[in-house]
């Protein structure tokens, strides 16, 4: 049920800049942003000395359900969400079963329905065959996700006609997972016998991600669709991007890239093995110069979550991913803290960005008549991140060990506190996100 709460002082974060004051929902709708509310509704909120965002979206889960409940459910991922201050997600189709028809798609609502704490979204997925079905199962999902390179799970369509005529019939905005399978393929023979994960960005190579981000621009524009690029993770594919027109193509780098290095692979080793994979320095530097430039529509996870019990089982037998969506908006607020990016930019990159990349409808923004998702953080509390102290059900973060400051201490869903005083509020739940067309 939407309810009624207002913030009193707190710093809001708008689009152009941080300003002190008040933000009241009334049945779930946000009535109020301004110096000083002349009446207050719900519960009051002394925001004194904390920051008021959107609710952070992350447009980029794996929540695995239905399929790895010892991994995650939408339960145990909408929880480690709301402790991140993320109101709202879009979840990948590489379930078991995999989400790729209408029925299998109402099962995944039926199931966030009943779990989820946090607003929630589906891609549908597609091996390429069954266009009828994807057909009628697009309407009530965020987009078709393609995977035109083999990652975590059995969804594959890489062969170049049928990606054609995916994008030919399938009136929808499009994701791709886009690493190259031919290239891929040849590498990891090329790599047979390897045990390092250090290899990984090695054989899923800077061109393997570029070859198949150019073709799949390439498709959307020759077809008319929109196209979403998740997890660019490169400076080539970055570069590339900048240099396309936008008007149908948007972009997502995530956390891993930009907070972690090749350099890390000799510490975390199959920890931070992902698709596509952490890459060189040189990457990471050249993401945050993109992000700052406007490149990138948004930041999301690839929350991805394998037991440690998996990643033991070495390179290259490791299944690829790791958790992140509780920790990217402390790791971002780390950055504020340190003077390196502004609050107005991570607005930018995790609320307004996603929602408008995925034109997620009345969501992103501190404005009236949008929904009353919030975020309030403590920019000065610190804490050390630690495995075993976690919401996501795989128990370790690839940022344990690192003391950052500023977390989440209030997340809000339509009027609803849904995470305080480090736990989960019980009994509220979220809703379907919509989406504009
Ligand atoms: O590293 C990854 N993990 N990349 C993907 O594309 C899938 C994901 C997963 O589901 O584990
Ligand atoms: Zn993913």
């Amino acid at each position: 049920m939407p309810h009624s709460l207002t913030v009193r002082q707190a710093r809001l974060v708008l689009p152009d800049r941080v300003a002190t004051g008040d933000v009241v929902v009334e049945d779930g709708i946000i009535t109020y942003v301004g110096p000083q509310a002349p009446r207050s509704a719900g519960e009051i909120i002394d925001g004194t000395h904390l920051v008021c965002l959107p609710g952070v979206i992350d447009a980029h889960v794996h929540f695995r359900d239905p399929g790895f409940p010892q991994k995650e459910d939408l339960a145990s991922g909408s929880a480690a969400a709301a402790a991140g201050g993320v109101t709202a997600f879009l979840d990948m189709p590489n379930t078991d079963p995999p989400c790729v028809t209408a029925a299998r798609l109402d099962e995944k609502f039926a199931l966030a329905a009943e779990k989820s704490v946090v607003h929630y979204g589906f891609f549908v997925g597609t091996n390429g065959d069954d266009l009828n079905a994807l057909h009628d199962a697009v309407g009530r999902a965020v987009g078709v996700k393609v995977f035109m390179g083999s990652s975590t799970g059995p969804l594959l369509c890489d062969d170049p006609a049928k990606l054609n005529a995916l994008f030919a019939e399938i009136d929808a905005p499009f994701a791709v997972h886009a690493e190259d399978e031919a290239r891929l393929k040849e590498r990891k023979l090329q790599f047979a016998g390897t045990s390092d994960p250090a290899d990984h960005p090695r054989i899923r190579d800077e061109e393997t991600a570029l070859r198949a981000t150019r073709f799949a621009v390439d498709l959307a524009q020759r077809h008319g669709r929109r196209l979403h690029v998740p997890h660019v993770s490169s400076a080539a594919e970055a570069d590339f991007l900048a240099s396309v027109p936008r008007d149908r193509v948007t972009a997502e780098t995530c956390p891993q890239y930009l907070f972690l290095s090749a350099d890390d692979y000799e510490r975390q080793g199959t920890r931070i093995v992902c698709n596509p994979p952490v890459r060189e320095k040189r990457h990471q530097e050249a993401l945050w110069k993109h992000l700052r430039a406007g490149t990138f529509d948004c930041v999301a996870t690839d929350h991805a979550p394998h037991t440690l019990d998996d990643k033991a089982k070495g390179y290259p037998k490791a299944p690829s991913g790791m958790p992140g969506v509780e920790w990217m908006l402390p790791l971002f607020a780390n950055e504020v803290a340190n003077g390196r990016i502004t609050w107005p930019e991570v607005a930018r990159w995790l609320c307004e960005g996603p929602a408008r990349a995925h034109r997620i409808l009345r969501k992103g923004r501190l404005e009236v008549g949008y929904d009353g998702d919030l975020v309030l953080l403590d920019p000065d509390a610190i804490k050390t991140i630690e495995d075993g102290k976690t919401f996501t059900k795989v128990g370790w973060s690839p940022y344990a060990g690192r003391t950052l400051r500023g977390w989440p201490v209030l997340t809000v869903v339509l009027g609803n506190p849904v995470f305080r005083d480090g736990g989960i509020v019980a009994g509220s739940r979220g809703r379907p996100l919509t989406f504009a067309r």
